[in-house]
């Protein structure tokens, strides 16, 4: 039996050590924050200066690491620098409520520049260290932002002619040619500290992430701070945070993971956070697991079938035997990844499933139960999850519907931003929040994800929108129509597939299908540039609006992987 080759539940778990799965109230789970009582709260406050209050300063809150190089930075250190990189900003003009974007790499400053900008009640928008001028075009230009905060090399990739409303830029590493402020310089001079933490409401703005669905340009998600009474949860029962572990999120703080599980979940929970820099390795990942001693690792199934693809002598050359819990989301965690974490890793890989719009973890795997490989767990404690038909009702148990939530929970966004069609489409059933992802639920309530009812393409667990893909394939001079899907792939889930029918006078060669991936590169991002373009007479349209007809796009390529299968 499959599930006999899995490790046993943990027993000594968060979850079971508070009482169990029934003993969680969100009101009760509130308490943990003083300030809600009187809507005074802060999460960065409760990400940082709250453990310095409580006597673990001295802690190391982040462990960064980059091909040899190291730093740690403890709670006291982050508590300082978090209060003077705030104090900068406010003599600049932040405050409550603005949009400050980050777009830096994975790094501590990273992490340090969205923790001041929340300490002035500003609205962080991270950026994926990937994106290209498109890119960070749409996200500032929509939000109208005034600030930004990057480096020198990141900063060529900012379109400021184009973003007239962008007046301040903050480089973390000197000076710019274009009146950009040098924070060594700025911080060097404002030695004097006050304390500049501005106490929000719950419901005041977050932070804001860009998000794909399959039309339109990408819809800016805003949370509020209420969502750390969601986050600290999941961290201590999910992750299974305990203050002397030492954590690593994978994922890059301008995806909604790399915020919620690689920078608040883990602080509110007062754990080391590990920082990994560079390009993905499966030495140097192995080597940051076992030089940082990780004990709790969150990652996604892309990267766990990467290593896996490194052959099952690789793990067994480095000490991982810190290693306590692992966890991947992002994408469905097959079966086979779940055997290999058991047999090479000797640890239980726990699927969790959410969105960018959730903002914390909904379905989940708790270390305390069992797991059924191929699934991505059952509702988190406090939460009510569904699977609807197409009348929003509910569907009996095995068969396939629209994977839903009942709304409210503390974790959920706050607004899309300037677009209040958008957010409501999510609720068009009374009560239920309606993810886009079909599923199917057991007689024991575990879910088994089965596709999505939308043309969203999901390649290594990166959400890729097929209008943006389509409108940049179009800006080329040789593309006169483009059709974009979601191709199925061994190793990243899915892979972008551009179907291309090209201007009159342009003929097909290798060379000028690079050259169109190499412009979606170098203009949206590199995870979105399509790995394989077919070149094509005509797209099927639909024959009242004349819209490109994606899904016959992939059942076409899905013909065709079958019958080649
Ligand atoms: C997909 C990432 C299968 C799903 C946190 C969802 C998953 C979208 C899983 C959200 C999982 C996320 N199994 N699919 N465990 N987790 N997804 O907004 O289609 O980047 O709707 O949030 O990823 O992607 P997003």
């Amino acid at each position: 039996m499959a599930a006999q080759r899995l490790v046993p539940v943990v027993e000594t778990s968060n979850i079971v050590k508070d009482g169990g799965r029934n003993s969680l109230s969100w009101n009760e789970a509130k308490k943990r924050f003083k300030g809600f009582s009187e809507n005074k709260v802060n999460m960065a406050y409760e990400c940082v200066d709250r453990h310095v209050e409580e006597g673990r300063g001295q802690k190391t809150a982040l462990h960064y690491l980059n091909e040899g190089k190291e730093q740690k930075i403890s709670y006291d250190e982050l508590k300082q620098r978090t209060d003077q990189l705030a104090a900068v900003l406010k003599k600049h003009g932040v405050k409550k409520g603005d949009f400050v974007f980050v777009f830096l790499p994975k790094h501590p400053d990273c992490h340090i520049a969205m923790l001041a900008a929340i300490k002035l009640g500003a609205v962080v928008g991270p950026l994926f260290e990937a994106f290209m001028s498109d890119a960070v075009r749409d996200r500032i230009g929509d939000c109208q932002g005034e600030y930004l905060i990057t480096d020198r090399e990141l900063l060529q990739r900012v379109p400021r002619e184009d973003l007239p409303s962008l007046h301040t830029v903050f480089l973390t590493d000197g000076s710019g040619q274009n009146g950009e402020i040098s924070l060594p310089e700025a911080l060097s001079e404002t030695l004097d500290e006050e304390f500049v933490l501005e106490w929000v409401d719950a419901e005041h703005g977050l932070n804001i992430h860009y998000t794909s669905g399959s039309t339109g340009k990408p819809k800016g998600i805003i949370h509020a701070h209420r969502a750390m009474v969601h986050q600290y949860q999941t961290g201590r029962w999910v992750l299974d945070l305990n203050e002397d572990d030492v954590y690593w999120c994978t994922a890059h703080p301008g995806w909604v993971t790399g915020t919620v599980y690689g920078v608040f979940a883990p602080l509110l929970n007062g754990v080391t956070v590990v920082v990994h820099g560079g390009r993905f390795s499966a030495e140097q990942w192995y080597h940051t697991l076992e030089t940082a001693g990780v004990t709790v690792w969150y990652s996604a199934p892309t990267a766990f079938r990467m290593l896996k693809s490194e052959g099952d002598d690789l793990p067994g050359q480095y000490d991982l035997s810190k290693l306590r819990h692992i966890l991947s989301v992002g994408e469905p965690l097959n079966p086979e990844v779940i055997y290999w974490g058991a047999e090479t890793l000797k640890h239980r890989i726990h699927d969790t499933w959410w969105m960018t719009e959730t903002g914390a973890q909904l379905i989940v795997n708790l270390p305390s139960e069992t797991i059924k490989p191929g699934s991505m767990g059952r509702p988190f404690p406090g939460i009510t999850a569904a699977v609807l038909d197409d009348n929003g009702v509910e569907q009996p148990r095995g068969t396939i519907g629209h994977l839903a939530v009942k709304a409210p929970w503390p974790g959920i966004m706050k607004e899309v931003w300037k677009n209040e069609a958008k957010y409501n489409s999510y609720f068009p059933y009374e009560g239920w929040y309606v993810s886009g992802d079909l599923a199917v639920m057991d007689e024991e309530g575990y879910l088994f994800f089965q596709g999505r009812s939308d043309d969203m393409i999901n390649s290594s667990g990166e959400r890729i929108g097929p209008f943006e893909v389509e409108s940049k394939l179009i800006e080329h001079p040789a593309v006169a129509e483009a059709g974009v899907i979601g191709k199925p792939d061994p190793i990243r889930g899915e892979i972008v597939k551009a179907f291309v029918v090209l201007k009159k006078g342009y003929t097909e060669t290798p060379e000028l299908k690079e050259a169109v991936r190499k412009f979606v590169r170098g203009e949206l991002a590199a995870h979105a540039a399509p790995r394989e373009i077919e070149i094509v007479a005509e797209l099927p349209k639909t024959k009242i609006s004349g819209k490109i007809l994606r899904r016959e796009l992939k059942a076409r390529e899905l013909e065709k992987l079958g019958a080649g299968a």
